[in-house]
């Protein structure tokens, strides 16, 4: 696949086979993420790869809980936009994925944010090249009870900041429509 197909086919996926991921293909798609830069070449990424269904609605469902519970104390929140679908027991903020990925670090560290959001990317492209379907989903990572984040294994002193769905796509989407590049000034 060529580079710029490997752009267009990473589209966020949200309908999938019902197909396991085989560990060793989540494996081989991590160590590609180990190409990612980080800063200071930090590496301070840790994942944890989820598969169990049971244990995955759990945590849609704790995440829907805990920005339900957010909303509640800040009605203006830019959440409010899901709140229909938050409030709606059915909705699986994973969308029945076959596996989830948490990336996941040390929350001490300053640049944890860009560092995971780089792994992420790296995570997407090496899935999109296997054939995988990937989506970040921010709506996941809102994970707070201790007997659950315990269960979940996010070693202690981590948070999770992107937690990845992957799969085998039923489709692949066209790309959604993109704005030109906002070249504010050339010099
Ligand atoms: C930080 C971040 C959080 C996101 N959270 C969600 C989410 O909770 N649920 C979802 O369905 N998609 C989520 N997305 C996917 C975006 O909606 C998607 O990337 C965007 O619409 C562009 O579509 P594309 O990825 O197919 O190019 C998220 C993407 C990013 C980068």
């Amino acid at each position: 696949m060529d580079f710029k197909t490997l752009l267009m086919n990473r589209r966020s996926i949200r309908d999938f086979q019902d197909r396991e991921v085989p560990l060793t293909v989540v494996q081989e798609i991590l160590q590609d993420t180990c190409l990612a830069p980080t800063a200071s070449n930090g590496q301070p990424c840790r994942f944890i790869i989820i598969r169990d269904r049971g244990v995955m609605k759990r945590l849609s469902d704790e995440s829907r809980r805990n920005l339900l519970a957010d909303l509640a104390g800040n009605p203006d929140a830019p959440m409010k936009m899901y709140e229909a679908a938050l409030r709606d027991d059915a909705f699986n903020v994973f969308y029945n994925a076959p596996c989830l990925i948490y990336i996941t670090g040390p929350q001490e560290v300053p640049s944890l944010e860009v560092d995971s959001a780089l792994t992420a990317a790296y995570l997407m492209f090496s899935a999109a090249s296997r054939g995988l379907g990937t989506c970040w989903i921010g709506l996941g990572a809102h994970i707070r009870g201790h007997e659950i984040l315990r269960e979940t294994g996010v070693p202690e002193g981590c948070r999770i900041v992107a937690p990845i769905i992957l799969g085998y796509p039923t489709a692949i989407p066209p790309a959604s429509e993109r704005h030109t590049p906002d070249i504010v000034r050339v010099i």
